[in-house]
């Protein structure tokens, strides 16, 4: 349901060094379940070139699986991880993956984006030991505190725009102010389209960048967007793939006119 051949032909297409899945790959009926999540992934392992996923919130909504740990490690097993975080180092740029880990054991709000203490302790002895690279984090929800673009009431629930909405939600920004060396946080969950001054922000010197859907059932404001990332050696361009006109639409660029190095610099100027 949430993509097909042609989504993965136009992006072996576009020749990326990497890729990021910000997750909710799995439809309906049967989401988060074996079979759908299998086929996903299936679908995912036409990619030409490397890339990682991570966990939504609809990845874990099985309701023929008891508990939530269980619904983790089927899904883990279907992609062959070991862990819901992963480190990457790709180039210039170390890549961080956190995923959600909890659906049916939430009290409040089940679609409320997660992450456990020992995932956030991971991500903070990551983040030292490579202090001196630039970071790029990747969840499917957005950090509350970033001012990034969500929709705070239809389909995003009151209780699950945010990442640990419900838990102390604040962790995750102090995460971002102890280290100097995140520049990049992308987002999904919302399925809005990038056609907004706040689908990218710029936060604390960290560019806060809300990515679209692909799924041509639940895209809002009928635009099924994709985010392609050019380091260049003096700026960074942000662009938007539409998946219906197949093309890059280059009215949706977002230039930053700094060279990695300075974006680093920039961060750690602002916490003198
Ligand atoms: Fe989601």
């Amino acid at each position: 349901m949430l993509a097909d051949r042609v989504l993965i032909d136009d992006l072996n297409k576009l020749g990326a060094d990497f890729t990021l899945v910000l997750g909710d790959i799995s439809g309906q009926p049967g989401a988060g379940g074996p079979e759908m999540t299998q086929r996903a992934v299936e679908l995912l392992r036409g990619l030409q070139m490397p890339w990682r996923n991570l966990i939504g919130n609809h990845d874990l909504e099985f309701e023929q699986i008891e508990t939530d740990r269980e619904n983790v490690v089927l899904w883990l097993r279907a992609h062959g991880y070991r862990l819901p975080w992963h480190r990457e180092d790709r180039g210039p740029l170390t890549f961080l993956f956190l995923s959600t880990e909890r659906f049916r054991e939430h009290d409040i709000q089940p679609h409320e984006v997660y992450f456990t203490q020992r995932q956030l302790a991971w991500a903070n002895d990551e983040l030292k030991r490579c202090a001196g690279r630039p970071v790029v984090i990747a969840s499917h929800a957005p950090v509350l505190g970033s001012n990034l673009l969500v929709n705070a009431e239809m389909h995003v629930r009151a209780g699950n725009a945010y990442i640990n909405q419900n838990h102390v939600p604040g962790q995750i920004m102090d995460l971002c102010c102890r280290h100097r060396n995140i520049l990049f946080w992308f987002s999904g969950h919302s399925h809005l389209s990038h056609a907004h001054p706040d689908a990218i922000v710029n936060t604390l010197g960290i560019h806060f960048v809300h990515t679209g859907t692909t799924s041509a059932d639940w895209a809002r404001e009928m635009k099924r967007h994709s985010r392609v990332v050019d380091v260049e050696p003096e700026r960074v361009v942000i662009r938007t793939f539409d998946h219906d006109k197949r093309a890059l639409d280059p009215s949706l660029d977002f230039v930053i006119p700094h060279s990695l190095d300075h974006l680093m610099a920039a961060r750690q100027a602002r916490a003198r």
